[in-house]
Protein backbone atom coordinates (compact mmCIF):
# COMPACT_ATOMS: atom_id res chain seq x y z
CA UNK A 1 0.00 0.00 0.00
CA UNK A 2 1.64 2.98 -1.10
CA UNK A 3 0.93 6.57 0.81
CA UNK A 4 -1.17 7.92 -1.91
CA UNK A 5 -3.73 4.87 -2.03
CA UNK A 6 -3.91 4.35 1.67
CA UNK A 7 -6.09 7.25 3.15
CA UNK A 8 -8.53 5.76 0.27
CA UNK A 9 -9.20 2.36 1.60
CA UNK A 10 -10.84 1.81 4.10
CA UNK A 11 -12.68 -1.66 5.61
CA UNK A 12 -16.66 -1.97 4.67
CA UNK A 13 -17.82 -4.40 7.57
CA UNK A 14 -20.28 -7.39 6.68
CA UNK A 15 -23.04 -8.34 8.07
CA UNK A 16 -22.81 -11.71 8.99
CA UNK A 17 -21.05 -12.75 12.14
CA UNK A 18 -19.25 -15.50 12.82
CA UNK A 19 -21.34 -16.76 14.94
CA UNK A 20 -23.99 -17.07 12.29
CA UNK A 21 -21.21 -18.86 10.17
CA UNK A 22 -20.35 -21.35 12.99
CA UNK A 23 -23.69 -22.14 12.88
CA UNK A 24 -24.41 -22.52 9.40
CA UNK A 25 -21.74 -24.82 9.21
CA UNK A 26 -21.84 -26.24 12.56
CA UNK A 27 -17.76 -26.11 13.32
CA UNK A 28 -15.49 -24.21 14.59
CA UNK A 29 -13.21 -22.86 11.49
CA UNK A 30 -9.55 -23.81 12.26
CA UNK A 31 -6.19 -23.69 10.61
CA UNK A 32 -4.08 -26.75 11.02
CA UNK A 33 -0.79 -25.74 9.42
CA UNK A 34 1.68 -28.79 8.29
CA UNK A 35 5.50 -27.97 8.49
CA UNK A 36 8.60 -30.05 7.43
CA UNK A 37 11.04 -31.39 4.76
CA UNK A 38 10.06 -31.41 1.49
CA UNK A 39 8.71 -35.25 1.08
CA UNK A 40 7.55 -35.61 5.06
CA UNK A 41 4.20 -36.51 3.73
CA UNK A 42 2.42 -32.95 4.08
CA UNK A 43 0.41 -32.71 0.68
CA UNK A 44 -0.15 -36.55 1.23
CA UNK A 45 -1.46 -36.31 5.12
CA UNK A 46 -3.24 -33.40 4.17
CA UNK A 47 -5.27 -34.59 1.41
CA UNK A 48 -6.01 -37.99 3.36
CA UNK A 49 -7.36 -35.62 6.17
CA UNK A 50 -9.29 -33.57 3.76
CA UNK A 51 -11.26 -36.61 2.07
CA UNK A 52 -11.76 -37.76 5.88
CA UNK A 53 -13.72 -34.56 6.86
CA UNK A 54 -15.57 -34.37 4.10
CA UNK A 55 -16.77 -37.92 4.78
CA UNK A 56 -17.94 -36.49 8.02
CA UNK A 57 -19.89 -33.57 6.64
CA UNK A 58 -16.87 -30.89 7.68
CA UNK A 59 -16.62 -27.92 5.01
CA UNK A 60 -12.59 -28.15 4.35
CA UNK A 61 -9.90 -27.26 2.09
CA UNK A 62 -6.25 -28.03 1.49
CA UNK A 63 -4.00 -25.14 0.73
CA UNK A 64 -0.87 -27.00 -1.08
CA UNK A 65 2.62 -25.51 -1.64
CA UNK A 66 3.20 -27.05 -5.21
CA UNK A 67 -0.77 -26.00 -6.21
CA UNK A 68 -0.86 -22.55 -4.99
CA UNK A 69 2.68 -21.84 -6.10
CA UNK A 70 1.29 -22.82 -9.49
CA UNK A 71 -1.13 -19.80 -9.52
CA UNK A 72 -1.23 -17.21 -6.61
CA UNK A 73 2.15 -17.60 -5.88
CA UNK A 74 3.67 -17.87 -9.10
CA UNK A 75 5.49 -15.05 -9.08
CA UNK A 76 7.55 -16.34 -5.99
CA UNK A 77 10.69 -18.28 -5.88
CA UNK A 78 12.67 -19.83 -3.29
CA UNK A 79 15.13 -17.10 -1.27
CA UNK A 80 14.07 -16.31 2.10
CA UNK A 81 12.06 -12.67 1.13
CA UNK A 82 9.82 -14.85 -1.47
CA UNK A 83 9.58 -17.89 1.22
CA UNK A 84 8.70 -14.94 3.29
CA UNK A 85 5.69 -13.51 0.63
CA UNK A 86 4.52 -17.03 0.13
CA UNK A 87 4.06 -17.83 3.30
CA UNK A 88 2.43 -14.25 4.29
CA UNK A 89 0.17 -14.40 1.20
CA UNK A 90 -0.75 -18.08 2.29
CA UNK A 91 -1.36 -17.04 5.50
CA UNK A 92 -3.82 -14.10 4.49
CA UNK A 93 -6.07 -16.72 2.38
CA UNK A 94 -5.93 -19.15 4.95
CA UNK A 95 -7.49 -16.35 7.21
CA UNK A 96 -10.03 -15.30 4.83
CA UNK A 97 -10.92 -19.15 4.33
CA UNK A 98 -11.37 -19.36 8.45
CA UNK A 99 -13.45 -16.36 7.80
CA UNK A 100 -15.53 -17.94 5.61
CA UNK A 101 -15.98 -20.95 8.44
CA UNK A 102 -13.56 -23.07 6.86
CA UNK A 103 -11.53 -25.80 8.29
CA UNK A 104 -7.88 -25.22 6.76
CA UNK A 105 -5.24 -27.55 5.84
CA UNK A 106 -1.87 -25.95 4.95
CA UNK A 107 0.40 -28.11 3.40
CA UNK A 108 3.90 -26.07 3.27
CA UNK A 109 7.36 -26.78 4.27
CA UNK A 110 7.22 -23.15 6.06
CA UNK A 111 11.25 -23.58 7.06
CA UNK A 112 11.50 -20.29 8.54
CA UNK A 113 10.58 -19.80 12.38
CA UNK A 114 9.79 -16.18 11.76
CA UNK A 115 7.54 -16.80 8.97
CA UNK A 116 6.11 -19.62 10.63
CA UNK A 117 4.92 -16.95 13.57
CA UNK A 118 4.03 -14.60 11.07
CA UNK A 119 1.78 -16.85 9.97
CA UNK A 120 0.16 -17.49 13.44
CA UNK A 121 0.07 -13.65 13.76
CA UNK A 122 -2.13 -13.23 10.56
CA UNK A 123 -4.47 -16.19 11.45
CA UNK A 124 -5.26 -15.58 14.82
CA UNK A 125 -3.11 -17.72 17.16
CA UNK A 126 -6.17 -19.26 19.11
CA UNK A 127 -7.17 -20.11 15.45
CA UNK A 128 -3.82 -22.36 14.19
CA UNK A 129 -2.83 -25.42 15.60
CA UNK A 130 0.84 -26.23 14.27
CA UNK A 131 1.81 -29.92 12.91
CA UNK A 132 5.81 -30.63 12.88
CA UNK A 133 6.29 -34.03 10.55
CA UNK A 134 9.84 -34.66 11.80
CA UNK A 135 10.69 -37.28 9.25
CA UNK A 136 13.98 -38.15 9.25
CA UNK A 137 15.83 -36.60 6.26
CA UNK A 138 17.20 -39.72 5.02
CA UNK A 139 13.78 -41.44 4.80
CA UNK A 140 12.59 -37.74 3.07
CA UNK A 141 15.69 -38.21 0.89
CA UNK A 142 15.00 -42.15 -0.07
CA UNK A 143 11.19 -41.22 -0.77
CA UNK A 144 12.45 -38.72 -3.09
CA UNK A 145 8.96 -39.12 -4.57
CA UNK A 146 9.63 -35.72 -7.34
CA UNK A 147 13.37 -37.07 -8.03
CA UNK A 148 13.80 -33.18 -5.87
CA UNK A 149 16.31 -34.34 -3.71
CA UNK A 150 18.41 -36.02 -6.04
CA UNK A 151 18.48 -33.07 -8.24
CA UNK A 152 19.60 -31.00 -5.14
CA UNK A 153 22.33 -33.38 -4.73
CA UNK A 154 23.62 -32.95 -8.26
CA UNK A 155 23.38 -29.39 -7.49
CA UNK A 156 20.25 -28.49 -10.49
CA UNK A 157 18.15 -27.40 -7.66
CA UNK A 158 19.27 -24.20 -5.45
CA UNK A 159 18.27 -23.60 -1.82
CA UNK A 160 16.38 -27.03 -1.49
CA UNK A 161 15.34 -26.70 2.11
CA UNK A 162 17.15 -29.81 4.43
CA UNK A 163 20.70 -29.55 1.51
CA UNK A 164 21.14 -26.14 0.55
CA UNK A 165 18.71 -24.15 2.69
CA UNK A 166 18.02 -24.94 6.49
CA UNK A 167 14.50 -25.61 8.12
CA UNK A 168 13.86 -24.57 11.54
CA UNK A 169 12.13 -27.08 13.71
CA UNK A 170 9.21 -25.65 15.52
CA UNK A 171 9.66 -25.36 19.61
CA UNK A 172 6.22 -26.35 20.36
CA UNK A 173 4.32 -27.63 18.07
CA UNK A 174 0.76 -29.02 19.00
CA UNK A 175 1.74 -32.34 17.34
CA UNK A 176 5.05 -33.86 16.20
CA UNK A 177 4.48 -36.67 13.91
CA UNK A 178 7.73 -38.88 12.17
CA UNK A 179 5.35 -40.60 8.77
CA UNK A 180 8.61 -43.33 9.18
CA UNK A 181 7.12 -44.57 11.95
CA UNK A 182 3.57 -43.90 11.60
CA UNK A 183 0.96 -45.16 8.79
CA UNK A 184 -0.92 -42.67 6.95
CA UNK A 185 -4.47 -44.12 9.04
CA UNK A 186 -2.37 -43.35 12.13
CA UNK A 187 -1.00 -40.01 11.28
CA UNK A 188 -4.54 -39.49 10.35
CA UNK A 189 -6.12 -40.15 13.24
CA UNK A 190 -3.99 -38.00 15.28
CA UNK A 191 -4.97 -35.07 12.98
CA UNK A 192 -8.71 -35.75 12.98
CA UNK A 193 -7.86 -35.80 16.93
CA UNK A 194 -6.41 -32.04 17.14
CA UNK A 195 -9.13 -31.00 14.81
CA UNK A 196 -11.57 -32.72 16.96
CA UNK A 197 -10.20 -31.33 20.40
CA UNK A 198 -10.66 -27.69 18.60
CA UNK A 199 -14.19 -28.25 17.94
CA UNK A 200 -15.10 -28.37 22.00
CA UNK A 201 -17.51 -25.82 21.58
CA UNK A 202 -19.54 -26.66 18.48
CA UNK A 203 -22.38 -28.28 19.79
CA UNK A 204 -23.49 -30.72 16.89
CA UNK A 205 -19.86 -31.84 15.88
CA UNK A 206 -20.23 -34.78 18.66
CA UNK A 207 -23.43 -35.60 17.11
CA UNK A 208 -22.37 -36.50 13.82
CA UNK A 209 -21.92 -39.73 12.57
CA UNK A 210 -18.88 -41.09 11.83
CA UNK A 211 -16.95 -38.66 14.67
N1 LIG B 1 2.94 -42.60 6.78
C1 LIG B 1 3.07 -41.84 5.70
N2 LIG B 1 2.50 -40.61 5.68
C2 LIG B 1 2.65 -39.80 4.58
N3 LIG B 1 3.35 -40.13 3.49
C3 LIG B 1 3.95 -41.33 3.47
C4 LIG B 1 3.84 -42.23 4.56
N4 LIG B 1 4.55 -43.34 4.27
C5 LIG B 1 5.04 -43.15 3.04
N5 LIG B 1 4.70 -41.95 2.52
C6 LIG B 1 5.09 -41.44 1.20
O1 LIG B 1 5.95 -40.32 1.40
C7 LIG B 1 5.77 -39.39 0.32
C8 LIG B 1 5.43 -38.03 0.89
O2 LIG B 1 5.32 -37.10 -0.15
P1 LIG B 1 4.45 -35.78 -0.07
O3 LIG B 1 3.17 -36.06 0.64
O4 LIG B 1 4.39 -35.22 -1.44
O5 LIG B 1 5.38 -34.89 0.89
P2 LIG B 1 5.46 -33.30 1.02
O6 LIG B 1 4.15 -32.73 0.59
O7 LIG B 1 5.79 -33.10 2.46
O8 LIG B 1 6.59 -32.86 0.13
C9 LIG B 1 4.67 -39.93 -0.58
O9 LIG B 1 5.27 -40.60 -1.66
C10 LIG B 1 3.94 -40.92 0.35
O10 LIG B 1 3.33 -41.96 -0.37
MG1 LIG C 1 3.69 -31.33 -0.95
Amino acid sequence: MTEKTAPLIAWHGGQVSAAQRRALLDQIPLTLWLTGLSASGKSTLAFALERELIAQGRACYVLDGDNVRHGLNRDLGFSAADRAENIRRIAEVARLMNDAGLIVITAFISPYRNDRAMAREIIGQANVREVYLNTPLAVCEARDPKGLYRQARAGRVAQFTGISSPYEAPERPDLTLDTARHSLEDAVAQLLAVIHAGQERSVGWAAKPNV
